[in-house]
């Protein structure tokens, strides 16, 4: 198989930003605005330094330096934390602010390493350095030396979790390790060539990550389980629409948090795709749904227990 077509099917369907169905779906994320905020400056400045250069001019002309240091971030950034949180929601949807905000057409590459490259030796390798050789080739034709990028690219690497096993780590396969370097040699190249490009990563295992792939992110976000606050702005609107009072809803949110004998709380995907379905199905299609059994149904759903982080990182 030729490079270009072992790229094409690699990634799944781009995405080109602005795209209204992603700003859409980047507001309906809830308690993420501080995460928001944050990657959509960073992944800005990354695609586009041209921004920063005229604020730098602007409001300060002289500081050659600060601006160097800035502009040279490494164009990494990971989102790490509990399973249905948010984080891939988040990284399919953020291109959409960025290209608002810049004024460009930003497009997503999304790799998914958990149904690939798992079997045969070198797979891994050959697919992240095939992802990168596609990348940087793409991201060539849109650096323009000389003010604004003409587009950008974020390659999405989602589950991230085959790749972030420590190199230090003895129980991992010599290939893994090369793995692990073809990601690094990956971030440097788009460094190093200073390209319109940003790399997401999202994993559930921070604690496992090779130090040399930490070392390169321009931040580190994470994230958990929705609090009392949040649960109750999930769950408001629906379950007043389906007719639960102020109480009812209350009821809820406290039985869907921390327990006595549950340390953990529902997730953000738990309330939405799991609990509001289960409601509606319970009732469908010859009744209402009843609020006094609601929370019969509820107790009976049981929330997805945190990853457990049980690699063994060896220094
Ligand atoms: N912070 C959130 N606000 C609103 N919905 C959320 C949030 N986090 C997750 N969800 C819902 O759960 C689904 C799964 O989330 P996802 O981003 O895939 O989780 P993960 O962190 O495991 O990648 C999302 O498509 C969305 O519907
Ligand atoms: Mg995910």
């Amino acid at each position: 198989m030729s490079a270009r077509l072992l790229a094409e099917n690699l990634f799944e369907q781009a995405i080109i930003y602005p795209n209204t169905d992603y700003r859409d779906r980047l507001n309906a994320l809830i308690g993420l605005d501080n995460h928001k905020n944050r990657m959509a400056k960073i992944l800005s400045l990354l695609i586009n330094p041209e921004g920063i250069e005229l604020w730098m001019n602007k409001y300060h002309p002289n500081a050659k330096r600060i601006s160097d240091i800035v502009l040279r971030r490494p164009p990494l950034v990971i989102l790490e934390g509990d399973v249905g949180a948010g984080k891939s929601e988040l990284a399919t949807c953020i291109g959409d602010a960025v290209a608002r905000q810049e004024g460009i057409d930003i497009t997503l590459l999304p790799l998914s390493l958990s149904t690939r490259g798992q079997g045969h030796v070198g797979e891994m390798t050959k697919l992240i350095s095939t992802a990168f050789d596609y990348t940087v080739e793409k991201a060539g034709k849109l650096k323009n030396s000389s003010g604004k990028s003409k587009g950008g690219l974020i390659l999405l690497v989602d589950e991230a979790d085959a790749l972030t096993q420590s190199r230090e780590s003895n129980q991992m396969h010599h290939e893994d390790k090369a793995g692990v370097n073809a990601f690094i040699r990956g971030i440097d190249r788009i460094a190093n060539g200073k390209l319109p490009v940003a790399v997401i990563m999202c994993t559930n295992r921070l604690n496992s990550l090779d130090p040399a792939i930490k070392r390169r992110a321009a931040d580190i976000l994470k994230f958990g389980r929705p609090n009392k606050e949040q649960r109750l702005f999930v769950l408001r609107e629906p379950l007043t629409e389906l007719g639960f009072t102020d109480d009812d809803i209350k009821d809820i949110v406290e039985i869907t948090g921390e327990t006595t004998e549950r340390e953990y709380g529902f997730t953000f995907s738990d309330l939405i795709q799991r609990l509001l379905p289960s409601l509606v199905l319970d009732a469908y299609p010859n009744e209402a749904v009843n609020h006094k059994k609601a929370k019969e149904i509820v107790e009976r759903i049981i929330p997805t227990p945190p990853f457990q982080d049980n690699t063994v990182v060896l220094k």
